[in-house]
């Protein structure tokens, strides 16, 4: 059985106080579905996060960290920084990151090594540009980044691998992929896995959905069979509708 997961990215939003209340707020939910539930504060807010949800069914994640261990990389975070504060799954690839922060499959793969070796769980995020989808290039573009950075990998590190489909339109635009994009692409994600790892491998890793997934459209996109949970932006910013699609799993 998959790991059914919801994942709130918080992306660069609240400081320490926002963060608190939040937190608050997300306590006082009632979670009706058997999706494991992550948030991803903002790594300022991380250790008080991890702290304040330690006795409850809520998963402290972190947005992103450094391929090295330690050294002179002015401004990042690494691995076991991450895991010194009880931090065990990390965000990669994200578009944004991608975009703004230059980050190439090449790199990705680098930091999926230091995940793997420091025995973190990561949720690799790819998805197509709206151009590669109009021109029919997605397929073609999802594979790449795929291959490009996890191939490498022997079948074993999938247990460690949950993969985070979210085309770069959806994303922050309210244009939510239909349920039946969703499903296509994550059938192909896992077809494409299956071609190098075999049926039972591809079979096991959890493939979520993420860009423009809200309280109305959750319950749809999560029925789908390949669809495992999703990756949430400006929705888990609300407590409240945040566990309105979590509880829509
Ligand atoms: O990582 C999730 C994020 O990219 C999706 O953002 O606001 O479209 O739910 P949003």
């Amino acid at each position: 059985m998959r790991r059914k997961i919801v994942a709130g990215n918080w992306k660069m939003n609240y400081g320490l106080i926002q963060t608190e209340s939040l937190i608050v707020e997300l306590k006082k939910q009632t979670k009706s579905s058997d999706a494991e539930v992550m948030i991803a504060p903002t790594f300022t807010n991380l250790w008080h996060a991890f702290e304040a949800t330690r006795r409850h069914d809520i998963e402290v994640i972190a947005q992103n960290m450094h391929f090295a261990q330690q050294g002179a990389y002015t401004g990042e975070i690494s691995a076991g920084m991450l895991k010194s504060i009880g931090i065990q799954t990390v965000i990669l690839g994200h578009s944004e990151r991608r975009a703004y922060f230059n980050e190439t499959d090449e790199a990705l793969a680098k930091k999926i090594n230091t995940g793997l070796e420091n025995d973190m769980d990561m949720i690799f995020c790819f998805g197509e540009e709206l151009a590669d989808r109009k021109a029919g290039n997605q397929e073609a573009v999802v594979e790449s980044q795929i291959k490009n950075a996890l191939f490498h990998l022997e079948a074993d590190a999938f247990k460690h691998i949950i993969l985070a489909y979210e085309p770069v339109w959806a994303i922050g635009t309210g244009e939510t992929a239909t349920p039946e994009q969703a499903q296509e692409m994550h059938a192909f994600i896992r077809k494409t896995l299956a071609s190098k790892y075999g049926q039972k491998v591809a079979e096991s890793v959890s493939i979520l959905y993420g860009g423009s997934v809200k309280p109305n459209n959750a319950k749809e996109i999560f029925s789908k069979p390949d669809v495992d949970g999703g990756l949430i932006g400006g929705a888990s910013l609300k407590a409240e509708d945040f566990f309105a699609i979590v509880n829509a799993i």
